[in-house]
Parts: C-alpha cells; structure tokens; sequence
C-alpha cells in the first residue's frame, strides 16, 4: 500500500474528521518515526503526549509480550491482578486515595463530571436542592463526548453539537473576579486543565488556582483538574499541579498512562467515592489486564526519567526564549517541563513553520491557530533539542509552503437503501 493510495482509500471509507499530514508512518523507534519510503522523523509530538517513553522502550515490549500471551480482557465482572497495584501506585504519587480506570481522555472527564454531580447528590440530606452547576474555564479543552464537549470553552467544538449538558457556565481564563462573581453554593464542581494544551498551552495563574482551590474547600464544591495532557510527568513532576502546591478533589490522566495503550484513569479522594455505588458507573473495557500491567511498567520507568524532562525541559525552553531574541513575530514561549508553546503572529506562518519542519522530518503540531506545540518522548536528549532549534531557526524564516499532497475529502452520497 502507498500513500497515495491509502488516501484515496480512507477518503472513501473513513468519516471525514482529519485532515492528516500526507506522511504514512511504518515504524519507530526511540525518539524517531520512519515513513513508508525510510525518511526519518525526529518525534517532538509523541502522538499527541501519549508515546512519552518514546517508540520500542524494551521495558514496554517485555510487559506487552509478557501479558498479552498471558491474559488481555476479562471485563470490570472479574479480579485481575494489575487493577489494584496500578491503583495503589497512582494514588501514592498523586496523594488521593481511589482510582477508577477506563479507555480514554474523554471518558475520565466524563467520569469526573459524574462523580461531582453524584457527590452533590449523595451529600444532599438537608432537603434542598442539591449543587449542580459546574464552572469550566474560556479557551478550555477536555475531550468530544457530550460532557467533556458541555465544559469545553471553545465555540467551533461546542456549536455543530448543541444542546449540550446544561448547568455549566464558563469563567474568562485567569480572571480571579470573574470566578468569584460566578462561584456561589450551586455550584458542584470547578474544573480546569492545569495548563491547557488545545487552547495554547496557557498554565493556570498561581492565584487563580489558589482562589479555585479554596472557594471550593469553603463550599464542598470539587476541584476537578484535567492532566489528561500535562500531567504523568509531562511538565517535570508527576502532576502539573504539584508545581502550584494546590491538591485537587479529583484529577483525570489519560494520554501516555499506558505507553500508547487506550487507558485513562479518574483519581479521588474517599469523600467523593462516597458518591459512586456498584452500577452507577462503569466500562467494559477499562482497565483490562494488559493496558495496567502495561501503565505500571510506565510509572515504574517513569520514576527515573523525572528529572531528565525538568533538566532537558529547561534547555529547550531557555532555546525557544533565545530563538524568541531573533525571530520578532514569536509572541511568546510558554510551558512547563517538555509541555512547551511558541506562540507565533499568524495561523499562516503557524502553519508554514508546521509543514517546513515535516519536510525537514520533525514532527510538531500548531493549536490555537497560531500556537506551536511541543510534546516530546521524556526520552529526549540535548541533541536532540539542538537538532529541532535548528531546523525551527530555519523554518520561521519560510513565508508559506505548498503541500505535497492534500487528503482527498469528496464524498459521494449513496443512498441507504441502495442494493
Ligand atoms: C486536556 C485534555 N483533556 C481531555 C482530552 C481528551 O482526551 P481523549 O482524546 O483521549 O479523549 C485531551 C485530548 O487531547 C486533552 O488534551
């Protein structure tokens, strides 16, 4: 199968919800991506944050091997043996107490969203009307299901699907007055990404993350923090909140969790767990044997690679500032650890500098229009940065870029009825 061909193909049997670079990927390894016709790719994206110990880790493959032959599936009815100290290992580097595993991003933020609605229920035994509201932030990114979508502050993925879940209402990023203004005693849950990745990598002020934490300490409201992106060691520490000392009521991870493995995961305290009761939540294929024996294997090598994204991440940030001295139209370097943002003056250039790094054969990604994406492997070295500032040094100068090829997204409409 080539490429061209392979477009063609999913141009007429896939929906038509990507538009993806015309690079067909074959194999990796480490840091590197190779294509169809053996040209190597320098990875600074890692499948969106999820291949953060990079392509072919040896201890990966061996927990892979090792259980797949063993046991992959016996649904959320049965025991395994990896639930537990998967559990066990979450909570004690993010100090909650419980864990509930299921597929993905968005299935942990729903589950999230539930936990706080159910929580509010649960704790409603004075005869009024239980806390319901819930304050997400503008600019906002938790995933596309209905809930994850209902709290996600950015119109073009919320208006195609309205109506969606009431009872949310969205406070201006960062704006302290605006969030006391909102918050009063209906409200069940304030919820935010810690630093938002689909909205620009934009950490969260201290401040606001302070007055967030202690409205909802006051009130009994949960602080719910999304680290489905920046969270598993992606800015240095476990948990990008570790950096503001605030602690969360629930927090959701999902992306590298399981080394590219669906899994995500729900962490909370025992007071909010008093809200759940058997049958009011669950999956079929969450946290099957295979994805958690796999995720401990991750937290195991993660524990040693902490110290080389806080390390390595200091260097390519204190890159990015100095190619920002040179390049005028880089409006901001933004980020922490290896979850890093280049924010440049126009969609246009964003995405020139996209397509001419790909031709150099280094991956990134652009958001926000006009915003740079970097997620490396946590597996990155020195060089390696070198070898992206370079090429980035070279791709700003670049006005625009024409695409090799363009996917094909034509559609002929058959009827259903159609023999
Ligand atoms: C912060 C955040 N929350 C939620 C999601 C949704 O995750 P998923 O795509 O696994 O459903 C994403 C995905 O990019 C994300 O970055």
């Amino acid at each position: 199968m080539n490429l061209p061909t392979l477009i063609r193909s999913e141009a007429r049997l896939l929906l038509p919800t990507y538009e993806r670079q015309p690079v067909f990927f074959t194999r990796g390894r480490g840091v590197y991506l190779w294509d169809a016709k053996s040209k190597r790719y320098l990875d600074f994206l890692s499948g969106i944050g999820v291949n953060a110990l990079g392509y072919g880790h040896p201890a990966i493959q061996a927990t892979l091997k090792r259980q797949a032959a063993r046991l992959i599936h016996v649904s959320n009815l049965f025991f395994h043996e990896f639930q537990a100290e998967l559990a066990q290992r979450l909570t004690k580097i993010s100090g909650m107490d419980r864990a509930f595993f299921c597929n993905s991003g968005t299935e942990a933020w729903e589950g999230a969203l539930k936990l706080a609605r159910a929580l509010a229920r649960a704790e409603n035994n004075n005869g009024h009307k239980a806390k319901w509201r819930i304050l997400a932030l503008e600019n906002s990114f938790h995933g596309r299901t209905f809930g994850s979508l209902a709290t996600t502050g950015q119109a073009k993925y919320r208006h195609p699907f309205a109506p969606l879940v009431p009872g949310v209402n969205f406070v201006a990023f960062n704006d302290l007055e605006d969030l006391r203004r909102q918050f009063d005693s209906s409200v069940c849950a304030v919820c935010l990404e810690t630093i938002q990745g689909e909205g620009g990598i934009r950490p969260v002020s201290q401040e606001f993350l302070q007055l967030a934490g202690e409205l909802t300490a006051r009130s009994g409201a949960l602080l719910i923090l999304d680290e489905i992106q920046c969270g598993l060691g992606r800015t240095g520490r476990y948990f990008a909140y570790e950096h503001y000392g605030v602690m969360p009521d629930v927090v959701t991870v999902a992306k590298p969790l399981a080394a590219g493995l669906p899994l995500g995961a729900i962490l909370t305290t025992n007071r909010v767990a008093r809200g759940m009761h058997p049958g009011l939540h669950g999956t079929t294929f969450g946290g099957g044997p295979l994805s958690c024996a796999v995720a401990i294997t991750f937290l195991e090598v993660l524990d040693d690679l902490l110290e080389n994204v806080q390390q390595i991440g200091e260097y390519f940030r204190a890159q990015l500032q100095m190619l920002a001295t040179k390049h005028t139209f880089i409006r901001d370097v933004r980020g922490l650890g290896l979850m890093l943002g280049v924010e440049l003056d126009s969609p246009d250039r964003a995405k020139a500098v996209v397509q001419n790094l790909l031709q150099q054969g280094i991956i990134i990604n652009r958001t926000h229009e006009t915003v740079l994406r970097f997620l490396p492997p946590y597996t990155i070295e020195q060089k390696h940065v070198d070898e992206l500032i370079g090429a980035l040094d070279k791709a700003l100068l670049v006005k625009s870029v024409k695409l090799p090829i363009r996917p094909i997204i034509g559609h002929k409409l058959v009827a259903r009825s159609q023999p």
